[in-house]
This record gives C-alpha cells, structure tokens and sequence, in this order.
C-alpha cells in the first residue's frame, strides 16, 4: 500500500495502498480453542496507508492526500470508500472481479494480534501500469507513503520513479514478516524516510547486515531497548537516511543520516496511558509526523505532533480517531509541546 498526501496546490501527498476491512475478534475465553467463544467483534476500515491517508485527511483537510488502491464492488468497499470520504479518492480503482481486501485479526486482552487471516487477492490489481498512469501526480507530490502490502514489482515502479523525480518516500513497514520487501529490489537510498517498530527494525537490520542478533532482552530495561534499537538503526542507515523507531509507550527514537555524525535522539514519551486500542497508534504517529514536516517544522515539532496524534489513537477506541482535525493541528498549542521528559542524544 502506498500513500501520496496533497500539502499545497503544488505539492500532494500521494498515498498508496491497498484498503483493507479488517475484522477484530477479541476473544473473552480462549483456554479451550476447541469451541466457539465468545467475544467482542469490530468491523473496521483498516490498512496501514488507508489509515495513513485517513488521519493525514483529517488533520489536513484544506489540502486531502490522494490516495491510490482498489476495492471490490461489495458492501466492504462501500465502508471503506465512505471511510475516506475526506481524502481524494479519484485514485481509488472499483472493481467487479475482485472483493475488498478483508483482514480477520484474534486478539487477546491488549497484547495486540495473535493470529490474523489476509484475504488480499485484490493487491494484484495495484500493478506498475497502475504506478506509470499516475506519473503526473506522483512527480507533484511532496511525499509519497506506501506500506509492504502491494506487489514487489509495484513497489520498483514506485521507486523507481520517485528517484526519478526526486520524490521523499515514506515506508511504513506494516509488519516485522514484511518489512525487508523493498530493500529485495537493492535500490539503494531510494526510501527516505522508515518508520519501523522494534521488531521490524531488529528483523530489517538482520536482514541488511546477514546478521542473526542473539534473543535480546527487549523487557528487561529502557535502556538495554535503546542500545539495541541504536545498534540495529546504524546498520539501516546506510540504506534509509530516516529512521523513525516507534518504541510503544516509551516514545519514539530517532535516527538520521548527517554530514559527519549520524544524529540520534530518543524522545521519551511522559504520557503512558492504558491502551485503549492498540491498533492505529503507529499510522498515527507517520501521520502526524509527516503533517509537521509538510508544514516546514523542526524534527523535534514533527516528533512532538506525531506523538500527539498517536496518543489521541490510544486513548480513543477508533483506529483513527474522528476527532484529529486541522484546528486540532493548529489550535492546540500542546500539539507543539514535546509530551517528553526531554531528548537524549546518544
Ligand atoms: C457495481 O455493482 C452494481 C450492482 O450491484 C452495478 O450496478 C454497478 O455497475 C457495478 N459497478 C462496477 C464498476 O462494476
């Protein structure tokens, strides 16, 4: 999935994707899985760009981003073409041969997924032709996102024309058994920005360097987790000048290519509230991110806004939360207040 966000009447954001119903079972009694429990289930417009380009549409709603994926002719896509009614949809492909991608996701107390179903058939209908019939669009915008779902081959035409047109790609990895995809196509420096979670990065890095880290000890303290993630981001930032580490409840460490040093901060996060919903919190932090930077602000305000934005997802039992808006972006002066206890460079 892939996400191009408009920002001005000269530059869009484009995002790319591939829109996803996802069903959340949340299972009360799951000691005997021989039976049928019961539980709490929610039908939920979902896909990491589809929320991407959900959030970036509400939070920038005088400038939608534009959204590129398919969706079936069916009562799914019906939902998920009116859950992005504040997002230009002239990108989105409505199709008679297949169905709406469909994700069922099990879920157990607030540990996030433990087991999930994708019927995603529909992914092949994103394909490079796709990719060239938007070139316009795509050498106008000012950041491309697309996320690991689609098709390798689309993924190549992606970058391959935005190096052409010297586009900022974000990569937002989806999930730690599908966050090596690009880096298959050895395009070097053609994504710019990742924002991958401690997993993902930990898998990316041994990926890149052929490495196999030993177990480390993830829970065992905060800063055995930030040594490690330093550790593993150094080894990505050869190949992604960007490094977004989103750490959960702890915040959010940062890691960029420079002229000398690489810079590294850890933004730690003072706000650590029960979960309300897990799912949603990440693509929320991207899309803040990227708003921030797409109003010229500093690292440290891009940060602080996508820190935010991901709090207003965890403390609110929607994966994009109706509330994020434009006046919530620049009417509320704690959007630019750091929700840290300060940086740390290491
Ligand atoms: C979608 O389905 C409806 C009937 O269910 C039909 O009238 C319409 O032409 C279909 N559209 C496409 C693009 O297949």
């Amino acid at each position: 999935m892939f996400i191009l966000l408009s920002c001005s009447l000269r530059s869009e954001h484009l995002i790319m994707t591939l829109a996803v119903i996802a069903v959340y079972a949340n299972c009360y009694d799951v000691d005997d899985s021989n039976k049928i429990t019961a539980g709490n289930v929610v039908l939920s417009p979902g896909g990491v760009a589809r929320n991407i380009a959900d959030a970036i549409g509400r939070l920038q709603s005088n400038n939608p981003p534009y959204f590129i994926g398919a969706i079936g002719n069916d009562s799914a896509g019906t939902l998920l073409w009116n859950s992005l009614e504040h997002v230009n949809r002239d990108g989105i492909l409505l199709t008679k041969n297949c169905k709406t991608a469909c994700c069922a996701i099990e879920i157990e107390g607030l540990h996030g997924p433990t087991f999930a179903v994708n019927d995603m058939d529909i992914h092949k209908l994103i394909t490079p032709k796709m990719i060239y019939e938007h070139e316009g669009i795509i050498s106008k915008s000012s950041v491309l996102i697309f996320d690991a779902n689609i098709p390798l081959e689309t993924m190549k035409a992606i970058l391959v024309l935005c190096m052409k047109h010297e586009i900022t790609v974000w990569f937002e990895p989806t999930d730690w058994n599908i966050v090596t995809k690009p880096f298959t196509l050895n395009l070097k420096n053609a994504i710019t920005y990742i924002s991958p979670n401690f997993k993902e990065l930990r898998l990316l890095s041994q990926y890149l360097t052929g490495k196999t880290y030993e177990s480390d000890s993830l829970y065992r303290n905060l800063n055995t987790l930030l040594e490690n993630a330093r550790d593993y981001a150094l080894q990505v930032l050869p190949f992604v000048p960007n490094i977004v580490v989103t750490l959960g409840k702890y915040g959010v460490l940062m890691v960029k290519k420079n002229s000398n040093n690489p810079e590294i901060m850890f933004y730690e996060s003072t706000e650590q509230h029960n979960k309300e919903n897990v799912f949603g919190v990440g693509d929320c932090m991207a899309s803040g991110y990227i708003v921030a930077m797409q109003n010229g602000l500093p690292v440290e305000q891009c940060i602080s806004v996508g820190m935010n934005t991901a709090l207003q997802s965890v403390i609110s039992p929607q994966t994009i939360p109706e509330t994020l808006s434009y006046g919530f972006l620049t009417k509320s002066p704690q959007m630019f207040e750091l929700p840290l206890t300060g940086r740390i460079y290491l």
